[in-house]
Parts: structure tokens; C-alpha cells; sequence
């Protein structure tokens, strides 16, 4: 291990107070002298060692990247904070994106922090409760759209084009801004330092394309300046019926219950498909079927709840593993990249409803079969 890896793992695990994200990998950020300080602790998420999924699935190695711990509970934030930070230095009064909730959400935060006017502009009807009530939380302009997550991403485009930047200073923060993945690169590096040097194989779920790009530059950079000396394979996983990146065309009306990855024609597709050739991965497709079951399953084996977008990357892992396409003793790592407590409709349609007791001890005995 090179002795920068080594001292950035050794100051992950001092006591000292969290150093910002931005501060920490400035070196590998579009931080200059009059980069505002922006910043709510994102980062530094953990690295769990998923032993019991790893032994179940036949892969011992498995690693999940907790992203659901970073401020607003998704990896949205290591890239927002670069984004919000950036346009206040250009002289932004305003922020606007596209979601399917989890960029609207961590946009609100980031915003209500430095107080900037938010507007998030989302599929209606489409929105997991919990993440729609986190914009709403932080004083964000919601505008429920009338169309899905692509016309969404169409009309803040179109509209910030058309927007004169004296007029009304706006920035969009959608991964189409390239700060955004500049940010979500980091944790590359995070997992790269945990493990002492890239893993094997890298699974994520794949929607409109930019967190597997990200990775992909945050590993390549790590080579390109030898704190590692390989990277990993790419997996990437999109929901069988808003697989565009799988099927080569785009989908005019996706569906899947991962709304989080409801998305039929990826803003950074060029980007994600060099990731994949350039890696030699693979992206592919999981059913709802499946990645209910896988989160299901890292929820019971793992005690870690994440959102059932983020399980498409272990439901992958654990389709690709029982047919034999990885070596049982790669390290894998998983990112899950959304805390389960988003959504909690799709939570109840698969958890055990709670058993029903009167008040003694004697009556609970009784429902326990105790
Ligand atoms: N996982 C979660 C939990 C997400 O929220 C998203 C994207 C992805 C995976 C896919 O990442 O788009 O970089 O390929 N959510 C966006 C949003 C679209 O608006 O919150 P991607």
C-alpha cells in the first residue's frame, strides 16, 4: 500500500473531528482559493464486510458501501456539496434540478445550509414519501410534474437554457453539472482506502448513469496517480423495465418499483458505457422480483436498510455469483446507495406486519408460541 493511502486510512480511523470531504480530496476537486466552505459531514461512510450475504451468496469477499449514512441518507450529497459549493462561488442566488427524490432532497439541504432558493421539479405521484418530505422539510419549491422523470429533466434543462444569467442567477444540479460526479468520485477513493486497494468488482445500480461514471473516474484517478495499482470491473444494474442501457434503446415509459431508477433514457449513458468496456463489466438487468428480495434479505442477514433502487446492485451480484460469472474470492463491494427509511410503502409491502398483544406477559407468551 502507498504511504498516501496509508495516511488517509490512519486519519479515517483517529479520533479527530470528521475533516470536510471537500477539504480532504481537494487535491482531486475543482476547489480553488474562493471555493465557499460548504458542508453537513457527507462522506466517510462505511465499508461493512457482509459476511452472512457473502457466505450465502458464495462470494466470502462482499463489501457494502453504506451510502444511506451520508447527511440526507444518499450518496447524493458527496456530489451536491461540490455543486452547491461551486455555485455560490459563480454568483448562483438559486438551484434547480430533476429527481426522482433523492437528488431534490439532498439539493433542498444543501441549499436551506447556505441559503440559496431550491426548486426541484418531480415526477408526480412518483416520489417515495420520505424523500418528498425532506425537500418539503428544507423550504424547497416542489413542483410535481405532470410526466415522468425524463420529461422532468427535459423541462429544467430547457428552462435554465433559456434562463439569462444576469436576469436570475440559477444553477442546475442535476449529474448532468459536471461538480456533481467531481463529487461522487470520492467514494471511490473511501472504498480504495478502506480495503488497502480497489476491490475486484464494483456493483451499483444504474439510472440516469452519472454515480457509475463517477466511480469510474474516482478509480481511475486513483491509478493515474499510483495510490492503487488496478481497478475494478464495473457492474452495473439497471430494474428490468427502465433498462435502457440494456436494451441499447431509450424507454418511453419505464416502470419499476426502484422509483429511485425509474429512468428511460440516462443523461450520462456514453459515460456509463465507457465504464463498463474500458473496465470490463457488464451492465444488465434486474427484475422487481429480485431486487425486492435482495432487500429483503441485506435488511434480515445484514441489518442494513437501504431503498429498494440500491438492492439491483446485490440482487446483481447475487444473480451473476449463482451463475458462476465471479471467482468466489474477489472482493466485491456493493454499493447501496439510499437509507431504507426513504420509502416506506415499499418497506411495508414486504416486512412482517406486527403481531398483535394484550397488555401481559402471558398474552405476549402467547403470540410468540413462547
Ligand atoms: N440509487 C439511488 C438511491 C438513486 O436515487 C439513484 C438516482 C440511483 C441509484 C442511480 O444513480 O442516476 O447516478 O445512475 N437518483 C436520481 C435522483 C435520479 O433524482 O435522485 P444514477
Amino acid at each position: 500500500m502507498s504511504d498516501v493511502l496509508r495516511q488517509l486510512r490512519q486519519q479515517k480511523t483517529s479520533n479527530d473531528a470528521r475533516p470536510r470531504l471537500m477539504e480532504r480530496y481537494a487535491a482531486f476537486l475543482p476547489v480553488t482559493g474562493s471555493t465557499p466552505n460548504v458542508s453537513l459531514g457527507e462522506g466517510y461512510t462505511p465499508l461493512v464486510h457482509a459476511r452472512n450475504l457473502g457466505r450465502l451468496i458464495g462470494v466470502p469477499l462482499l463489501h457494502l458501501k453504506v451510502e444511506g449514512m451520508n447527511p440526507t441518507g444518499s450518496f447524493k450529497d458527496r456530489g451536491m456539496v461540490v455543486a452547491v459549493a461551486k455555485a455560490l462561488e459563480a454568483g448562483s442566488r438559486a438551484i434547480i434540478c430533476a429527481s426522482t427524490g433523492n437528488t431534490a432532497a439532498s439539493a433542498a439541504a444543501y441549499g436551506a445550509s447556505v441559503g440559496l432558493e431550491v426548486v426541484v421539479v418531480l415526477p408526480k405521484g412518483q416520489i417515495a414519501a420520505g424523500k418528498l418530505l425532506q425537500a418539503q422539510m428544507a423550504g424547497a419549491r416542489v413542483i410535481a410534474l405532470d410526466g415522468n422523470f425524463d420529461d422532468a429533466l427535459r423541462v429544467v434543462r430547457d428552462l435554465v437554457d433559456d434562463t439569462d444569467p444576469h436576469d436570475r442567477p440559477v444553477t442546475l444540479v442535476n449529474s448532468v453539472n459536471p461538480h456533481r460526479l467531481a463529487g461522487q468520485k470520492t467514494a471511490a477513493f473511501e472504498v480504495c482506502e478502506d480495503l488497502g486497494g480497489a476491490p475486484d468488482y464494483v456493483a451499483l445500480p444504474v439510472g440516469n448513469a452519472g454515480n457509475i461514471s463517477a466511480y469510474w473516474q474516482g478509480f481511475t484517478d486513483y491509478l493515474d496517480t499510483g495510490l492503487v495499482e488496478t481497478r475494478p470491473a464495473m457492474l452495473g444494474f439497471q430494474a428490468a423495465g427502465a433498462a435502457p442501457l440494456v436494451t441499447g434503446r431509450r424507454v418511453d415509459d419505464p416502470q419499476t418499483v426502484a422509483t429511485a431508477i425509474r429512468i428511460g433514457n440516462p443523461a450520462s449513458a456514453d459515460k456509463a458505457i465507457r465504464a463498463r468496456d474500458e473496465s470490463g463489466g457488464v451492465i444488465e438487468a434486474v427484475t422487481d422480483d429480485e431486487i425486492l428480495a435482495a432487500y429483503r434479505d441485506v435488511a434480515r442477514y445484514e441489518g442494513i436498510f437501504c431503498e429498494p433502487a440500491s438492492a439491483a446492485s446485490l440482487a446483481g451480484v447475487s444473480k451473476m455469483a449463482a451463475n458462476g460469472r465471479i471467482d468466489p474470492g474477489a472482493t466485491i463491494v456493493c454499493v447501496l446507495t439510499g437509507q431504507g427509511l426513504k420509502d416506506p410503502d415499499t418497506a411495508h409491502s414486504v416486512a412482517t406486519p406486527p403481531l398483535q398483544a394484550a397488555a401481559s406477559a402471558d398474552a405476549v407468551r402467547a403470540v410468540l408460541d413462547w
